[in-house]
C-alpha cells in the first residue's frame, strides 16, 4: 500500500521520540527512511549515525515501536536499522538483532482511567458539523483559564484539527524524558492537536482504530499537568473518537452546540443522545448563531429561533447560552486571538458561558 498511509502512521510516532545525537526529534532529525505498509506490515528504516551508540538504537527502536501501537497500529512492523554512511548495506548493519520484525497484532478494551492531575473533563459535542463546537470550545477553555482556572484544550477532532487556527499555535510537540507530550500554550492554556504533528497541508488518512489510539494518546500520554478542567474540542458526529472518550476517561459533563435551524437540531441532539446513553451528564446545550444584531439596532435570526431551547427543553438540560452570529467570532477564529479575550459584544457572551459552565462544575 501506499508511502502515503505508511507516512501518517510514521510522522507522528516518530515525532514523539527524541534523537539524542541531534535532539531532534527521529522524524526532523530524517532518520526514518522507506516508510512502507505492505499487507499488515508496516516497514521502516531507522539510520543509524555513527555516533549513536547500540543503547541509543535499542532505546530509539523501542520507543518507536511503543508510539506507533500506541497510535493504534494493529499490524506487524518491520523496523531495520542501518547505518547512514552506509545506505543500501543492509547486510553490514553493525547492530545484531536489529532487523527483526517487532511489535505483533494486539488488541484489547481500552482501560479507563483517570487522568492524574486533571480534574474534570468537558466534551464539547454535536452531532452536526460547522455549527461551532471548536469555537465553543476554544472561547470555553480561554474564559475559564481568564477566571484563574487551570485549563486544557484537547482537539479530538483528528481529520479536521482546528485548535492550532483558533489558538495560532503550531509547530512540532515533543516528548519528555518519561515519553509524555509537552502540549503547546497559548492564551494561558495547554492545548493539543493532531495538527501538532503532521504536516497542515497534507490529507490526514487514519484508520478507525488509529482514530482511538490517538485520542487514546492525548488523553493518556500528554503532559497536561495539574488541571481544573480539560475542555475537549470534538469532532462531529457520533464515531471513534466520542467513543474512545466516554471509554476511556470519565467525562464530567458534554456541552452539545447546535444552531438554531431544525435540520441543525435534529443532528445535534443525537449527539446529545448519545452522551445520555453512555451516562455521561449533558450540562447543557449552546445554540450558536442564535441572532445578529445589525447596525441600526435591529435583531434578526438569519437561522430562525429557538432550536437550542426547545432542543434543552425537550432533554430538560439548561440552555446554557444564545451566541450572537457575529464577524468578530469568525474574525478572531482565523486570527487565533479568541474573542473572549474582549470583554465586549460576543466576547461577554462567552465569558457569561465560562461562568455558567464553571458554576455547573464546582
Ligand atoms: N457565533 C459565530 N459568529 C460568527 N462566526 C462563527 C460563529 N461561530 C462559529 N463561527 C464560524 O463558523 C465556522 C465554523 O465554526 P467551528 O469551526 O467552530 O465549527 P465546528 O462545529 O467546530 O465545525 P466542525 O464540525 O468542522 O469541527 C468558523 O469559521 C467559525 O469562525
Ligand atoms: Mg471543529
Amino acid at each position: 500500500m501506499s508511502a502515503g498511509e505508511a507516512q501518517a502512521i510514521l510522522e507522528p510516532a516518530a515525532t514523539r521520540v527524541r534523537d539524542p545525537l541531534s535532539g531532534r526529534s527521529l522524524w526532523l532529525a530524517g532518520l526514518i527512511k522507506d516508510p512502507k505498509i505492505d499487507g499488515d506490515t508496516l516497514s521502516f528504516t531507522l539510520t543509524a549515525q555513527p555516533k549513536h551508540s547500540t543503547d541509543d538504537l535499542g532505546r530509539m527502536r523501542e520507543a518507536l515501536l511503543r508510539n506507533i501501537e500506541g497510535l493504534g497500529w494493529k499490524g506487524s512492523v518491520q523496523c531495520s536499522v542501518r547505518p547512514a554512511l552506509a545506505q543500501g548495506d543492509a547486510d553490514k548493519a553493525p547492530v545484531r538483532g536489529m532487523e527483526a520484525g517487532g511489535m505483533q497484532p494486539h488488541g484489547g478494551p481500552i482501560a479507563k482511567g483517570p487522568i492524574p492531575g486533571v480534574k474534570r473533563i468537558v466534551a464539547v459535542a454535536s452531532g452536526k458539523g460547522g455549527v461551532g463546537k471548536s469555537t465553543v470550545a476554544t472561547n470555553l477553555a480561554v474564559g475559564l483559564a481568564l477566571t484563574g482556572w487551570k485549563v486544557g484544550l484537547m482537539d479530538a477532532d483528528i481529520y479536521g484539527p482546528s485548535v492550532p487556527t483558533m489558538l495560532k499555535v503550531s509547530g512540532r510537540v515533543y516528548a519528555n524524558a518519561d515519553q509524555k507530550i509537552l502540549p503547546h500554550e497559548a492564551h494561558g492554556i495547554k492545548a493539543m492537536s493532531i495538527g501538532f504533528m503532521v504536516d497542515d497541508k497534507e490529507p490526514i488518512i487514519w484508520r478507525g482504530p488509529m482514530v482511538m489510539g490517538i485520542v487514546k494518546q492525548f488523553l493518556q500520554d500528554v503532559d497536561w499537568g495539574e488541571l481544573d478542567v480539560l475542555i475537549v474540542d470534538m469532532p462531529p458526529g457520533t464515531g471513534d473518537a466520542q467513543l474512545t472518550m466516554v471509554q476511556a476517561v470519565d467525562i464530567t459533563g458534554a456541552i452539545i452546540v447546535t444552531t438554531p435551524q431544525d435540520v441543525a437540531v435534529i443532528d445535534a441532539v443525537r449527539g446529545l443522545e448519545m452522551f445520555r446513553k453512555l451516562d455521561v451528564p449533558v450540562l447543557g446545550v449552546v445554540e450558536n448563531m442564535a441572532y445578529m444584531d445589525l447596525p441600526d439596532g435591529s435583531r434578526i435570526h438569519p437561522f430562525g429561533q429557538g432550536g437550542g431551547r426547545r432542543a434543552a427543553e425537550e432533554y430538560q438540560v439548561p440552555l446554557l447560552s444564545e451566541v450572537p452570529l457575529d464577524g468578530s467570532v469568525r474574525e478572531g477564529g482565523d486570527a487565533g486571538r479568541p474573542v473572549v479575550l474582549d470583554d465586549t459584544g460576543a466576547g461577554r457572551v462567552f465569558r457569561e458561558i465560562a461562568d455558567v459552565v464553571q458554576q455547573a462544575l464546582r
